[in-house]
């Protein structure tokens, strides 16, 4: 297997972008990075960074640029990212996607995973999830907000990556295995296309 891919899985709230980040992490042999699971585990933690992050994300907004992206680089630093990863949920606005182009310091992304998936389909499955697990930011008005910061900070990139020609959009319904082969079938193209350059 290839070990130097450096892949973004990006897409609405609810998605499924951090079920396939662990799969196609293993399928690729990179570290799967999720900046929302790093804000939990600090808010779980108790640590500085968490009682920053805690209210921000309770109310679905996002955190602000300038911390997401030093937590995303001193991440990038470490050993294991060293010949590749998968970032899940960054970056998420424009100043995030320059500040990455920046830390890769001239080398460029593989490809750009968009999971997509409606409104309705999302809205019902983290409603689902705050039954079963009570993730603190998956209440319906805060659902809905996310999606709405999705829509006008983060759906712009989506043309950003496809200008570069790393765009590999995925229908994100079917079963969670329907959805991985999608991705794999996706990501060996694009990946075998850029093999060459
Ligand atoms: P983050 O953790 O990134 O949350 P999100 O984007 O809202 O995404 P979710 O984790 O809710 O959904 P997902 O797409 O990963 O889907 P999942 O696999 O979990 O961010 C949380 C917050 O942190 C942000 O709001 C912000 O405050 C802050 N933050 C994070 N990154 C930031 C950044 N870069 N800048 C600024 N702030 C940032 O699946 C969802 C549910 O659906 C699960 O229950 C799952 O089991 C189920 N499911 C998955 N696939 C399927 C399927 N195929 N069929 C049926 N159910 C499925």
């Amino acid at each position: 297997e290839r070990t130097s891919a450096r892949l973004l899985i990006i897409g609405p709230p609810g998605a499924g972008k951090g079920t396939q980040a662990s799969r196609i992490a293993e399928r690729y042999g990179v570290p799967a990075i999720s900046t929302g699971d790093i804000f939990r585990a600090n808010i779980t933690g108790g640590t500085e960074l968490g009682t920053r992050v805690q209210q921000i994300i309770e109310a679905g907004e996002l955190v602000p640029d300038s911390l997401t992206n030093e937590i995303v680089q001193d991440r990038l630093a470490q050993d294991d990212a060293a010949h590749g990863f998968l970032l899940d949920g960054y970056p998420r606005t424009v100043d995030q996607v320059h500040a990455l182009d920046g830390m890769l310091d001239g080398a460029s992304l593989d490809a750009v995973v968009l999971l997509e998936a409606d409104t309705d389909e999302v809205v019902a499955r983290l409603l689902k999830r705050a039954e079963l697990e009570g993730r603190a930011d998956d209440t319906e008005a805060v659902i809905r907000h996310r999606q709405e910061v999705y829509s006008e900070q983060t759906a712009p990139l989506i043309e950003l990556f496809s200008k570069r020609g790393i765009l590999v959009s995925v229908d994100g319904l079917g079963t969670v295995e329907e959805v991985a082969e999608r991705i794999s079938a996706g990501l060996d193209a694009r990946l075998a296309a850029t093999a060459g350059r």
